[in-house]
């Protein structure tokens, strides 16, 4: 990853640098409209997915303004091959958790596959049930021209909608895990799609796995934020699933990751160590005992 240069890292910060989504000085909770003005003001934002409380507060501690519940939870933390088993009762016990380990991120609960493809009244059955019940502050959907109307009916009714386009991994069955966008008319209805959901009222859109010059040509045509995960270094935010990023998935991760940390590794050795104390003695000792 290309690093900022102080001098750059200055000319994107707010003036007075207390209002930065990362870096900034309010405790308060993440709003859609601290959002829209960190692009108003060309600010550039990290986020990251969260499945549970105390890995969402490690996060939220660290000043990531954004965590996104994601169904990628179906494959890095409930053990299902894809995006597409993955539940209403799941996304909410889950978004749930992350909103009790939080306390100033936003909070944006994924809608699963199944639970607003019927049309916008499901749609807003589904996210409803994630707002009242999880408590989140937002719902993220995929689709672009083919989900305006089910965005258009959350917005109206008063819940933010973070959308999703290129990639969509729900539809892995039709689509693959292919790039999107590329070739001319792929790029057209790319640039469509993203119209369709900044039109409907989505408050940013994630573009995932799609060329970095159309990444770039979308982030500067439209007024929300971009958030790209596999889409170049121009969208205004970046998303990483955690897992692959601090290491802890097991196999391969997709190029367009950057590695941290080795916590598979740390987590493997550190259990060995501990399964060797057991079975040789060295744990407990007598400061671990109870008399
Ligand atoms: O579910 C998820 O984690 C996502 C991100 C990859 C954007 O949709």
């Amino acid at each position: 990853m290309t690093q900022l240069s102080a001098a750059q890292t200055a000319q994107n910060a707010p003036s007075d640098g207390s209002k930065a989504l990362y870096g900034g000085k309010s405790t308060r909770r993440i709003t859609v409209r601290d959002i829209a003005l960190a692009k108003e003001r060309g600010e550039k934002w990290p986020m990251l997915t969260a499945y549970d409380a105390m890995t969402a507060s490690v996060f939220d501690e660290a000043g990531i303004p954004v965590l996104l519940v994601g169904d990628s939870a179906g494959n890095c933390h409930l053990g299902y091959e894809t995006t597409v088993p993955v539940t209403m009762d799941e996304m909410t016990m889950l978004s749930a958790a992350v909103v009790r380990g939080t306390r100033r991120a936003l909070i944006v609960g994924d809608l699963p596959f199944g639970s607003y493809q019927e049309g916008p009244v499901q749609a807003l059955r589904s996210a409803t049930r994630l707002v009242k019940d999880a408590g989140v502050g937002a719902v993220k959907l995929e689709g672009g021209e083919r989900s305006h109307e089910q965005i258009r009916l959350l917005v109206e009714s008063g819940i933010p909608v973070m959308a999703h386009i290129g990639l969509t991994p729900q539809s892995v069955n039709a689509m693959g895990y292919r790039v999107q966008g590329r070739g001319e008319e792929a790029a057209q209805q790319l640039l469509r799609d993203a119209k369709a959901v900044q039109d409907a009222g989505a408050f940013a859109v994630v573009l995932e796995l799609v060329p970095a010059e159309l990444a770039a040509e979308v982030t500067r045509v439209l007024h929300i934020p971009t958030v790209g995960i596999g889409a170049g270094p121009e969208t205004d935010a970046q998303v990483l699933v955690w897992t692959d990023m601090l290491g802890l998935t097991s196999g391969r991760v997709p190029k367009f990751v950057k590695k941290y940390a080795n916590l598979r590794e740390v987590m493997g050795d550190a259990v060995k160590e501990f399964a060797q104390d057991v079975v040789g003695g060295g744990f407990p000792l007598e400061e671990h005992s109870v008399h």
